[in-house]
């Protein structure tokens, strides 16, 4: 066989989706297997998506559309963003869409790192960014969420060009307050640092938990690339219709190597988004709403009981837990628990946690109820 790119041996496959398929392939087998590893919504897309997904199929809507996507979409993204977040993009210029949120992120890296760069990841961080930053040629630098204190002294470092932020934060579940946000707006103020703020999970905040934007404070809209999307918001990850905003010289160059690699995002989805952001607000609610009455009814009384170190899910919907023990092994806990108990969850590994377990909740609650009994038993609970 000739060489492969020496790229190749550099870069990892995500683990997630490795870790989802061994579930699925289990599950083939063994149909009581319960797979709460898959970082995405149980719901179907709310009605008005599916009807929309028809009908632009059925009228035509089915060719190239512009690169950045089409204009009553934009349109529709800004309007958003100015009510969510209350922030103004020119919808032609600051705004594109991509295929999935995932697309955006390496969209943006590839717009402003140059090979040896540093870019700022923090820890538990998603699986992807320290294998994208290595495919455009930067170098991660990881700090743990527990010291973000040294934060500062960090940024001084001259080689770091970029951070990605993540609130609310898959695997921790963390959002980082608009106080916290303020005070690294402040300490960002006079650095050419870029901040990649991936917000996918923006609408799924719980209790008086509340999710803002860095680029809401004062001189980061400049400076920020903001990321979000319909996957995780309307249960839409099929759909991949993600979208990016931000100066438009980093919008007309993500754009420029998106015509190259994918040309426009599907444009069934595109019109299919457009329902979403304009029928679906209360969707979205209901959503949030089951996510949050699962966490407050079944997750954080699960581990509260077993004793269980974990994250407080503050956002998004995922679990992070400590497995109990000195220097526990993830990948075998999760392996192991797999083939006995036939629970399908993700290692910390997978997110630069090493000992943690990741657990989606977003799953029925029969479901979700059965698997965290089946964890129990495992963990002898
Ligand atoms: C933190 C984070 N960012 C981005 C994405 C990518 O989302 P999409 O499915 O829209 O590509 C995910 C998906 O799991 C995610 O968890």
């Amino acid at each position: 066989m000739m060489e492969l790119a020496k790229l190749v041996g550099k870069i990892q496959e995500s683990v997630t989706m490795a870790f989802d398929k061994k579930a699925k392939d289990m599950k083939a087998s063994f149909p009581e297997t319960i797979i709460l590893a898959a970082g995405e919504p149980d719901f179907a897309p709310p009605q008005v998506v599916i009807e929309a997904t028809a009908e632009a199929a059925k009228t035509g809507k089915t060719k190239y559309t512009p690169v950045k996507g089409i204009v009553p979409l934009l349109q529709a993204i800004g309007k958003h963003i100015k009510t969510s977040r209350g922030l103004e993009y020119d919808p032609v210029t600051q705004i594109m869409t991509t295929n999935g949120g995932k697309e955006g992120i390496f969209l943006a890296l590839a717009a402003v790192v140059n090979p040896g760069d540093e870019v700022l990841i923090i820890k538990p961080y998603w699986t992807s960014y320290p294998e994208m930053v290595k495919l455009v040629g930067g170098i991660p630098y990881f700090v743990d969420a527990k010291d973000l204190g040294k934060i500062v002294g960090i940024l001084e470092h001259s080689q770091i060009k970029a951070i990605i932020l993540n609130s609310p934060s898959n695997p921790s579940g963390m959002v980082i307050s608009p106080s916290e946000l303020k005070k690294l707006a402040q300490v960002l103020a006079d650095k050419n640092i870029w901040v990649i703020s991936d917000e996918i999970y923006s609408p799924i905040v719980y209790g008086a938990n509340v999710h803002a934007s860095i680029a809401q404070f004062p001189g980061m809209q400049e400076k920020t690339i903001l990321l979000d999307g319909a996957s995780k918001a309307y249960a839409m990850t099929g759909y991949r219709l993600g979208y990016a905003l931000g100066p438009k010289e980093v919008i007309a160059a993500m754009a420029k190597f998106k015509s190259q690699i994918s040309s426009c995002a599907s444009s069934i989805s595109q019109y299919a988004a457009l329902a979403a952001l304009e029928n679906c607000t209360e969707d979205v609610k209901k959503m949030k709403a089951a996510y949050e009455n699962r966490r407050n009814g079944i997750i954080v009384p699960f581990a509260k009981a077993a004793g269980l170190e974990y994250m407080e899910p503050q956002g998004a919907f995922y679990f992070f837990f400590k497995i109990p023990g000195e220097n526990p092994d993830d990948l075998k806990f999760c392996e192991d628990l797999l083939e006995q108990e036939k629970l399908g969850l993700v290692p910390g590994m997978a997110f630069g946690y090493p000992g943690w377990v990741r657990l989606s909740f977003a799953a029925s609650p029969g479901e979700l109820a059965e698997g965290l009994s089946r964890l129990a038993r495992f963990l002898g609970k």
